[in-house]
């Protein structure tokens, strides 16, 4: 038994084990250059801001579902076949304010009456969906979760915003997480989670829900359709928040910063993990990044990151894993695992 997480935090219970992990990325990739054919902005501009060389964009007629049951269907196929009892997808770009987008999506997979719902928890989101995931399968109401993050936030960008263009891209990564025990080799947690609403207005998209209804003849200003964000603000909290968060679950688990082999945070701007780095007191090389070729993918960049740098062997089986994760809300949530062994990622196309 593992003693630094301590049975204390499972209570006896079941916990969450990673059993696969899957990702999509469609197809069309943008570079810095095509942004700059039609915006005021420069290759040298955007990798020297944020890291970011090219990001990959949905073409029209493809929704947020389509990659989560790509990804979906891949990570169940990485856990050995499409069995599971519940599915969840974080997302900030589902296909419509209502329904939610998960159960589509499990109906999809072929998993039939599971429950299925949505993680609203923006960039956080799939470290949240992480944690409930845990939840149900500690309680014992379900055995085997698809956790999906994936969004499409090339449908809510202002096309005219240069800021925005250059940091977003859209793609989905999931893992399936089955019930085990807290001292094998995947388990996930514990978490801690948080939020600040305070500062809402940092990262919004105004119009659309019940505060500014998209009712027909309504007079709502079409930007406020399109997602906004304060950078210099976001980039602060981002560091602050990631930081603090990473330093709380370390504590709750039990691990020391130089036990953690990697820090897989959110690929928000290379800048932002550099800076969590340097707060941290972290070699830059322990942070896993991916950002220069898929930008800031909002919910699916932790399950994106983690896959690539499976696939490229840098995880280790065993190896001790730190994840942290800040987004809209505000939201911040971290936690760790020990990466599994014998499980491969399933990337696509
Ligand atoms: N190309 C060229 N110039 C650009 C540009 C672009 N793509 N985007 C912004 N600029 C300009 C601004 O208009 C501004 O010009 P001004 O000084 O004439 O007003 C200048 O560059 C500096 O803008 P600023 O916003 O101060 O830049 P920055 O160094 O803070 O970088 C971000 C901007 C968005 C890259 C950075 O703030 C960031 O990454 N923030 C966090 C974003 C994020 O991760 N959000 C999601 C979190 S979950």
């Amino acid at each position: 038994m593992d003693e630094d997480i301590s049975s204390r935090e499972t209570g006896g219970r079941p916990a969450a084990v990673v059993a696969g992990i899957g990702t999509w990325l469609p197809p069309r990739v943008v570079t810095n250059d095509d942004l700059a054919a039609e915006l005021d902005t420069s290759d040298a501009w955007i990798r020297t801001r944020t890291g970011i060389a090219r990001r990959h964009v949905i073409d029209s007629g493809m929704a947020t579902s389509d990659l989560a049951v790509e990804a979906g269907s891949r990570a169940l196929k990485s856990a050995g076949g499409p069995d599971a009892d519940a599915v969840l997808v974080a997302t900030t770009t589902p296909d419509r304010p209502c329904p939610a987008t998960a159960p589509d999506v499990a109906s999809r997979l072929g998993l039939g009456a599971v429950p299925a719902f949505d993680v609203a928890a923006v960039c956080s989101g799939f470290v949240y969906g992480l944690a409930v995931a845990s939840g149900l399968i500690a309680d014992g109401i379900a055995r085997r979760v698809v956790v999906i993050g994936a969004d499409t936030y090339s449908t809510i960008l202002d096309p005219g915003d240069r800021t925005t263009r250059a940091v977003f891209g859209d793609g989905a990564g999931a893992v399936v997480l089955r019930a085990g025990t807290a001292d094998e080799p995947g388990a996930v947690g514990p978490f801690d989670l948080g939020s600040d609403g305070s500062l809402a207005e940092l990262i919004t998209v105004p119009a659309g829900g019940s505060r500014q209804r998209s009712t027909p003849g309504a007079p709502v200003d079409p930007g406020d359709h399109y997602f906004q964000m304060q950078g210099k603000r976001v980039f602060r909290g981002a560091v602050e928040h990631m930081a603090q968060s990473a330093r709380s679950v370390l504590s709750r688990a039990g691990w020391s910063l130089e036990q953690v082999d990697h820090v897989v945070a959110h690929q928000a701007n290379q800048r932002i993990l550099d800076a969590v780095a340097e707060e941290l007191g972290l070699a830059r090389d322990r942070m896993v990044s991916n950002i220069e070729h898929v930008g800031n993918t909002s919910a699916a960049s932790i399950p994106l990151a983690l896959a690539d740098a499976a696939r490229a062997g840098v995880l280790r089986p065993g190896a001790r894993l730190l994840l942290t994760a800040f987004g809209g809300g505000l939201t911040w949530g971290s936690t760790v695992l020990r990466w599994p062994i014998g499980v491969s990622a399933v990337t696509g196309p």
